[in-house]
């Protein structure tokens, strides 16, 4: 499939088969090429947990408005976005100045600066932590979509859920938010899939201010 039919095929599809299981290898290479999605100097602020146990769906899907999508699909990944991504200490933080040093694109001196720059872009209010928490982590699941449609998947992005309850119900620590769920599997052969729905045209996107 090339770009262009990826782009044209993703659909938020409501019909899994959920008699057809995803395998590991594949829920893996999805993973893998979504992880080459950008991000802010890198940070990749994103984590997924990967839901396939029966009786775990059954309780998100309790959480998520009851959507029906939630337990039929063989797959649902809780994708967090994590708001401490930016901070001095944390552990990827670090990791990424030393891969930077390794790469050649930074210097040991310039630790400070990184960090200071961190800290202006993300860490001057609550608001600032969780757009660069969410906005990266939206790149990323843009990418696992596209991936999974590469691959013979189908995916269903949602915000429908009750965000503390799933935090809760999952033990997800404090420093996380839930920016979606997404179920992924294969669409279920014996269903329609809606019409495309419409989109903005071109000049409707395209905006100035005077
Ligand atoms: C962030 C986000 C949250 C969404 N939440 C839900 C949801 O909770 N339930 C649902 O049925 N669809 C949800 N959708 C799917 C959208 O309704 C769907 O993507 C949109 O109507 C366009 O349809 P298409 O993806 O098939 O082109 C969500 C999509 C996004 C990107």
């Amino acid at each position: 499939m090339d770009f262009k039919e990826v782009i044209n095929k993703r659909r938020a599809v409501n019909f899994f088969d959920s008699e057809k299981p995803v395998s590991d290898a594949l829920l893996r290479e999805v993973v893998e090429m979504a992880a080459k999605a950008p991000s802010s100097f890198n940070l990749q602020p994103w984590s997924i947990m990967i839901i396939k146990d029966q009786e775990e769906k059954m309780r998100l899907r309790e959480l998520a408005w009851n959507q029906p999508k939630v337990s039929e699909a063989p797959v649902v990944f809780i994708v967090l976005a994590d708001r401490d991504g930016w901070k001095k200490g944390h552990p990827f933080v670090e990791r990424n100045f030393k891969e930077m040093i390794q790469a050649g694109g930074m210097e040991e001196g310039q630790y400070d600066w990184y960090i200071n720059a961190c800290q202006d872009l993300y860490g001057t209010s609550q608001e600032r932590q969780q757009a660069f928490a969410c906005k990266n982590t939206g790149f990323f699941t843009m990418a696992l979509m596209f991936a999974a449609k590469s691959l013979g998947l189908d995916t269903h992005p949602m915000d429908g859920f009750d965000h503390d309850g799933v935090r809760q119900a999952f033990n997800i620590p404090e420093n996380y938010w839930v920016p979606l769920l997404l179920a992924i599997g294969y669409f279920d052969q014996t269903k329609e899939l809606y019409p495309p729905k419409w989109r903005k045209t071109f000049d409707e996107i395209v905006v100035k201010f005077d």
